[in-house]
């Protein structure tokens, strides 16, 4: 089958990919394969040994991808060291075609060219698609690379045999389409297991105005939210991260800011449909003022003030209430003082919730702005997991490894 007609697996879909063409006649082949992974979502940056070039010219790549593509170790297009941004960037990295050439280079930890340098400075799967005359491909010298390369947990797929460019039948064509996504998806999904996934988060306490200048809030961080949106990106998915905080920078979240609880609510609107998951780790205020000043209030002119405060909407039960985000899987977060799980129960029913992490307030290792938290995750039917005290990222891990079952696929 062609490449670029073989259906892309949903689990590739909308992750960062590096593709390493090194230079065999299979080149041409691989630029349907480009095409195919960018038209279903995914964002493929490309790079080229010299040899690669021969055959096929990087402009047809960057055409195909939209991205520029990388041809050498030296600073280019304001990138200064651009196999390190391709191996943090990569989430995969796919070798094809991979010749005897590379597989050797890369077996030796070589770093001389963009695509040796760039699985050098790796963090992600990898996976190499060999593909060469059947005499090559058979012999030991190559193959004892290849062992070396399965052994460091490097995913080959299998050429297939058939015609080759030299004029002889026997093994060493670059694998079919169907074969080399496989091995894809293979080499992501433990690593990345919530790939083709939406996640939606919320983090960090609401603000809401009192005049220009000022306003009523809550002391949370938004850490525990940012922890949760990192982990979901690290596990492939595509993370918006609706907040009131400030965050590190983090490859794959979307940052959308925001203050009031009404801007969250209309935020989440605009975000939630199409997604699964929502994670609503905000600290949404329980009361804002009536009115806030569209002016300064000044104390000169203000001998005493009274705020009159009135309630706020719960922003995570009206969407619960819409039938546009009936199939989200909506995770509430609840700070309790006493009695955790009977009042966090009580929150899923009265907000629509499919799940709950409670917190012990009253604790203070943990929670508000540390960077340690501890609770209990419940579940709408009953199921209850206690989260020991770890790091919150630690939690968001274990928080998203107990929830991910549960998401319809
Ligand atoms: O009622 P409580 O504030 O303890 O509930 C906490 C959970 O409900 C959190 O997930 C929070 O983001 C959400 N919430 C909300 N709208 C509110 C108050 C809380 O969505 N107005």
């Amino acid at each position: 089958m062609p490449l670029d007609a073989t259906p892309i697996p949903i689990e590739l879909r909308g992750l960062r990919i590096a593709l390493l063409v090194s230079g065999g006649i299979a080149a041409y082949k691989v630029v349907d394969l480009a095409s195919a992974l960018s038209q279903a979502g995914c964002q493929v940056r490309v790079a080229m040994t010299a040899a690669a070039m021969r055959f096929v010219g990087p402009p047809t790549f960057q055409g195909v991808t939209g991205k520029p593509v990388a041809t050498g170790i030296w600073p280019a297009d304001g990138t200064p060291e651009p196999h390190v941004f391709l191996g943090d960037w990569a989430q995969l990295i796919l070798v094809a075609p991979a010749t005897a050439n590379v597989i050797g280079r890369i077996a030796d930890g070589r770093s001389d060219d963009i695509v040796t340098a760039t699985l050098l400075a790796a963090r992600c799967p990898v996976v190499i698609a060999p593909a060469m005359n059947d005499a090559m491909w058979a012999k030991p010298a190559l193959q004892e690379n290849l062992t070396k390369l399965r052994h460091r947990g490097i995913t080959v797929v299998e050429p297939e045999t058939g015609h080759l460019a030299s004029g002889h039948e026997g093994a060493g064509r670059l694998a079919g389409a169907s074969a080399i996504l496989n091995a894809m998806v293979h080499g992501i999904r433990a690593r990345y297991d919530l790939a083709g996934r939406r996640v939606v988060v919320t983090a960090g306490g609401t603000r809401e105005p009192i005049d220009p200048v000022r306003f009523i809030s809550n002391y949370s961080s938004g850490k525990m939210g940012f922890a949760l949106a990192a982990a979901a990106a690290d596990r492939g998915a595509k993370v918006t991260l609706i907040t009131t905080a400030n965050h590190p920078e983090h490859n794959g979240i979307d940052v959308q800011r925001v203050d009031t609880a009404e801007e969250m609510l209309a935020e989440l609107r605009s975000q939630l449909r199409g997604s699964d998951l929502l994670l609503m780790a905000a600290a949404v205020g329980d009361f804002r003022p009536a009115k806030a000043s569209d002016r300064k209030i000044r104390r000169e002119e203000t001998p005493s003030l009274t705020l009159e405060l009135e309630p706020i909407p719960d922003v995570v039960a009206s969407l619960a209430a819409e039938p546009a985000f009936a199939t989200v899987f909506r995770v509430g977060f609840a700070a309790e003082d006493s009695k955790l799980d009977a009042k966090a129960m009580e929150k899923v029913k009265r907000k629509g919730l499919q799940a709950i992490v409670a917190n012990d307030i009253s604790r203070r290792d943990i929670g508000f702005g540390s960077e340690y938290n501890a609770g209990v995750l419940l579940f709408a039917d009953g199921a209850r997991h206690e989260l020991e005290k770890a790091t919150k990222r630690e939690l968001a891990d274990k928080i998203l490894d107990l929830v991910l079952p549960r998401l319809k696929r």
